[in-house]
């Protein structure tokens, strides 16, 4: 099967895009590429957008972008998809624009999740080069893509199904935490496409009234987490977890309230997948050390 490079984008529907803004840029670090009436183009890198803020009322993730290297292998990827009875629609000029890429497909999962897969997307020109306001090292993003996103399902056996067998992601491993939530068992699976950030998403079922517990976007440096961890605190956004590690991907993090209720895991040194050598294991704990709760 042709394979997914990345997850090169996220867009997010948001209710308040001013107060999205200044989370945005002046907390997290990541720079405005342009704003209308309705949408924020933020962007972590050389790329004209890397997550796309659209205005609504869900306040949660409203697609994710798997990006292809070639329009061949998006084009055979969508061939392959129809195959296994997927009903795969290509976008519109509007909607494809406003991803600032050269094509874009997309198809809704059982879980009414919607995925999107893209190629060509834009490079901004060399005189408006990415530059943060706060950051001193930057976003780990390129071949990597975006980040991760940890999204929970109603059905998570069902979605782990689609996300292996119809979209061909990989098994990078799975946590199965009876200890971390008394009386709660946490069953995840995490997922990797073919450049091999450690996850690029994980799934799970818990209570959680959203599709999108948490977006993770990645540092150069562990100043950074520890920076913007200080600014978090001293601009009063609510902590969820404190700074810590996970076994399986070995990302050191902290996690906050993003202003639309999910959470936006900051971190670093997560792991890449080398497949050849990778053997896929099971966890019995989310956190080898930290991730308190505050107050906890
Ligand atoms: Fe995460």
């Amino acid at each position: 099967m042709s394979d997914i490079s990345t997850l090169g984008y996220v867009v997010l529907n948001v209710s308040d895009l001013d107060q999205w803004e200044s989370f945005a840029t002046d907390i997290l670090g990541l720079q405005v590429g342009q704003r209308t009436d309705n949408s924020i183009s933020l962007r972590m890198d050389e790329r004209e957008q890397n997550i796309l803020l659209e205005r609504g009322t869900a306040d949660d993730l409203a697609a994710l972008g798997w990006e292809f290297d070639t329009f061949e292998a998006l084009r055979e990827y969508v061939d392959e998809l129809r195959a296994k009875d997927v009903n795969v629609i290509e976008c519109d000029g509007q909607v494809t624009q406003s991803r600032k890429a050269e094509r874009v497909f997309y198809c809704i999962d059982p879980e009414g999740l919607r995925h999107e897969f893209f190629t060509g997307p834009k490079i901004a020109p060399l005189s408006k080069p990415f530059r943060s306001k706060v950051l001193v090292s930057g976003f780990e993003t390129g071949r990597l893509g975006v980040g991760h996103t940890f999204c929970i399902a109603q059905d998570y056996p069902g979605a782990v199904k689609f996300a292996t067998e119809k979209l061909g992601l990989r098994l990078s491993d799975y946590i199965r935490d009876s200890e971390t939530f008394p009386g709660v068992t946490v069953d995840a699976t995490f997922l990797h496409s073919a450049t091999g950030r450690h996850h690029s998403i994980g799934l799970a079922y818990m209570p959680f009234p959203k599709k999108m517990h948490h977006l993770m976007v990645q540092v150069k440096s562990l100043d950074d987490v520890g920076l913007a961890f200080d600014r978090v605190r001293k601009a009063g956004v609510p902590v969820v977890m404190e700074i810590g590690h996970h076994p399986n991907d070995g990302m050191v993090s902290f996690y906050c309230a993003a202003p639309s209720g999910f959470a936006i895991e900051f971190g670093w040194g997560g792991l890449v997948i080398d497949d050849s050598t990778w053997n896929v294991r099971t966890y019995s704990q989310l956190d080898d050390w930290g991730h308190q709760q505050p107050g906890k």
